[in-house]
């Protein structure tokens, strides 16, 4: 049985960044411009998909680029906008990165940190490429990422992570379904609510599908795409056994 996300990122949204405060997305975003001008990348219209709170958008706006996001999560967007309502040329919406329409080019589509493994079957990865094809400008590049089977066993496989922290604290419980490669993460977070005093409860599951190299590239060559490289985590090294992250870059077929 396929295993579908919903309700994600609803709850989680507000503790989001806590939880993540040891991330240097800062560093991470910059990695992202690293690979485009490797790349030989042009233009400034980037559609960062599966945006979240918008920790990337920051930092490119800096470099001068406009930015578009989109996230599947109302919650996640709310606070993306609330965050970075100082900056200009960034607009946040919600949407699903499977089917998506909006009627432009852009000269660089991301999709980050694991989102894709939020997409549990083949054909909705395939969706999504579909969707980024029809996206992209004609010289543009699509640079994502996704975490590996050897991340999961080492870190998220009958594991369990906690933080009680002053005003949120959460529960992260963890397994891995070792044949349908399927990891799945159950939280509880706890917010004061400071109207009562009181902490309040919300629970989320997340799914999460593990991916070989071999059919994101077959894919992605099926949705008119091509796979120009991919990297070791944030570095610019060829991925290797142990990897725990892979960024691919592609650009549309000729
Ligand atoms: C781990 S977070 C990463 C967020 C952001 N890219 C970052 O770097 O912080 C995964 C995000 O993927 C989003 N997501 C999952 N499935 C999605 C879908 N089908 N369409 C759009 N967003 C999706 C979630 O709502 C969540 O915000």
């Amino acid at each position: 049985m396929t295993r579908k996300n919903e309700g994600i990122y609803t709850g989680f949204a507000q503790g989001y960044d806590l939880v993540m405060r040891d991330v240097d997305f800062e560093q991470w975003a910059r990695h992202i411009l690293r690979l485009r001008d490797r790349h030989g990348l042009e233009g400034n219209r980037i559609l960062n998909l599966a945006c979240g709170t918008g920790v990337m958008e920051p930092t490119w706006i800096e470099h001068g680029f406009e930015v578009v996001g989109i996230d599947q999560s109302e919650e996640m967007i709310v606070e993306a906008r609330r965050k970075n309502s100082d900056l200009d040329g960034v607009v946040f919406e919600v949407g699903d990165m499977r089917e998506f329409d909006l009627g432009e080019k852009y000269d660089l589509i991301t999709c980050l940190y694991d989102s894709l493994n939020y997409l549990t079957d083949a054909a909705d990865v395939r969706k999504f490429f579909r969707r980024v094809k029809a996206h992209l400008a004609p010289d543009g590049g699509f640079i994502f990422d996704v975490a590996t089977e050897a991340n999961i066993l080492d870190n998220f496989t009958e594991t369990t992570y906690a933080e009680n922290l002053e005003e949120f604290a959460y529960i992260w419980e963890n397994s891995y379904n070792l044949r349908t490669k399927i990891c799945q993460s159950d939280f509880a977070f706890f917010r004061l609510d400071p109207n009562t005093g009181q902490f309040v409860r919300r629970i989320e599951t997340h799914f999460q599908k593990m991916y070989s190299s071999r059919d994101l590239n077959q894919w992605l060559g099926k949705c008119g795409l091509k796979t120009l490289a991919s990297y070791d985590g944030v570095t610019l090294n060829p991925p290797h056994s142990r990897s725990d992250r892979i960024h691919f870059v592609a650009g549309l077929q000729p």
